[in-house]
């Protein structure tokens, strides 16, 4: 069985998705980590040599090569991962996808503290961010709302997402 986790930044994929993965005994990967590690250089490098386009391309390559040579696994995705390229639509066929949500408000406050490591908010101001983050979700939510399921709380019950996951 193959497992992605998407969600916004600060959504909390890659805390949830290792327990995950521990409790249904299923592998984990980290997308963004696998993205660097193919490439030698880290996202915040990939996107100021290359460009977010061509970090989308990168990022669906790895995606596919992950997909392909695993079948079964646990997926922390980008949060831009289900909104480009098709990739949410060769997810949904390949597996399960879970949407983690928590409020716009507890993303800001997580996200207040790691802006540095995230390139699509190095240029926001501490006092922009809740903005950026409305405006954003807002053009996001349409890819995320197609999730197999969707859990909204601050803190998962890992095993009710595993229950809920047999019956999707
Ligand atoms: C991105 C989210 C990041 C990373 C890249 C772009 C996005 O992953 O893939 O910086 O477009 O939302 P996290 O959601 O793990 O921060």
């Amino acid at each position: 069985m193959r497992i992605y986790l998407i969600g916004f930044m600060g959504a909390g994929k890659s805390y949830w998705g290792p327990r995950l993965a521990q409790m249904a005994g299923l592998r984990f990967y980290d997308l963004d980590l696998a993205i660097e590690e193919s490439r030698g250089q880290s996202i915040d490098q990939l996107f100021a040599l290359q460009g977010e386009e061509s970090f989308r391309v990168i990022e669906k390559e790895v995606l596919h090569l992950l997909t392909e040579t695993h079948e079964h696994f646990v997926m922390a995705c980008g949060g831009g991962t289900p909104c480009f390229l098709n990739n949410l639509e060769y997810m949904k066929r390949s597996g399960k996808v879970v949407w983690i949500n928590p409020t716009n408000e507890v993303l800001t406050r997580r996200l207040s503290k790691e802006r540095d490591e995230r390139p699509l908010l190095q240029s926001v101001a501490e006092s922009e961010l809740a903005g950026f983050i409305q405006k954003k979700m807002a053009d996001r939510r349409l890819y995320y709302e197609q999730a197999h399921l969707r859990f909204d709380q601050e803190t998962i019950d890992l095993t009710a997402v595993l229950k809920a996951i047999q019956h999707v």
